[in-house]
């Protein structure tokens, strides 16, 4: 028995000098795998004179319980081991400084657009808004532009297959219509009608692409229908815009005779800026004119009875202009360092 005693021992020990999981089983095997010491011991019990052979198989199974509690515990002692280096390497320092969030930011078409909103609604012009996929009618024949006319051919869109109804719209120009025909009927009832004052910010489309061209842009349309509105206060009302936007008064706003099928007389407005890095140069931003009494009439408004100026400015332009930028592209690629100098 005196070796039995002896083998139990010797795995306790060999149980303690491993010291993964792996090597643990390894050594396990020595004494109870298929040719293991007490496996062996057992094997032989069928040798022995019958009257020994009881009281010798329960030593071995004593052994054997011996040395599977040995393995057993070495086994739990092994994982709690692992378990505290693993928390150990894992350790967080929660009094460590924080590392920060990032910060986000409005782009900066945004912003130009906002401070444009709160500048018109300051002079009482509402928001108003139409959609991207136009109907070819509103974006051209709406606009005084019927088929064929040559003016078409520089608006070159985006078409839908299978569709010749609507395109991607060229300018936000037929939101015009859409916000007469809303309002003469919001005040079909009454017989008068109060002035109709919209700015319409958005997205617009072109097939053009270069540094200042982009397939898609942002334009503004201003429309301003009243009684006796005129071209007087068209002038009024951009150069003080423009004063405004770009916080300057040492700013000098030119009307240039141009043409535009929906106005009539249509005007082109430049600025320059009297200091700075652009400093004498004009600068084109807009179109405008008085709304052609056709652009009235299809909007179901009596151009004998109302005037209106309207006027449409590239808002990247604006945008441009007022931050120094000098590649229109910058605002649609999406670069972070680009963007977030705007916060
Ligand atoms: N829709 C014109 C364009 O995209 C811009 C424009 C010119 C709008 C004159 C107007 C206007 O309202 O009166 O080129």
């Amino acid at each position: 028995m005196d070796k039995l005693d002896h083998i139990v021992e010797e795995a306790v020990s060999a149980f303690a000098a491993v010291s993964d999981a792996a090597q643990l089983e390894q050594v396990k095997a020595r004494y109870l795998g298929k040719t293991g010491a007490l496996t062996e011991r057992l094997k032989a019990l069928g040798k022995l004179p019958a009257e020994e052979r009881r009281t010798a198989g329960a030593e071995i199974n004593k052994a054997k319980t011996a040395v599977e509690s040995a393995l057993e515990a070495r086994r739990e002692a092994l994982r709690e081991e692992r378990l505290l280096a693993q928390l150990a390497s894992e350790a967080l320092d929660v009094t460590l400084p924080g590392r920060g969030t990032g910060q986000g930011g409005l782009h900066p078409i945004t912003l130009t657009l906002e401070r444009l909103e709160s500048l018109f609604r300051s002079i009482g012009f509402v928001v108003a808004d139409g959609p991207e996929i136009e109907t070819d009618w509103h974006n051209f024949t709406s606009m005084n532009t019927p088929e064929n006319h040559p003016a078409r051919s520089m608006h070159d869109t985006f078409y839908i297959e299978g569709r010749e109804d609507v395109l991607l719209r060229t300018h936000t120009s037929p939101v015009q219509n859409r916000a007469m025909v809303a309002h003469v009927a919001r005040h079909a009832e009454t017989g008068t009608m109060p002035d109709l004052r919209i700015i319409a910010p958005g997205r617009v489309y072109r097939v053009d692409s270069d540094a200042t061209h982009s397939p898609m842009f942002h334009q503004v349309e201003g429309l301003w229908v009243g009684e006796d509105v005129s071209f007087a206060d068209l002038k009024g009302v951009v150069a003080d815009f423009l004063r405004k936007f770009f916080e300057s008064d040492d700013l000098q706003v030119r009307f240039r005779p141009s043409f535009f099928p929906f106005t009539e007389p249509s005007a082109e407005i430049d600025v320059a800026f009297m200091s700075g890095a652009l400093e004498g140069r004009w600068l084109e931003i807009a179109g405008c004119g008085m709304v052609h009494p056709n652009v009235l009439r299809m909007g179901g408004i009596d151009p004998e009875r109302y005037t209106g100026f309207a006027f449409g400015m590239g808002l990247d332009r604006l945008a441009m202009l007022r931050y120094g930028i000098n590649d229109l592209r910058l605002f649609f690629e999406s670069d972070l360092r680009f963007l977030s100098q705007f916060r």
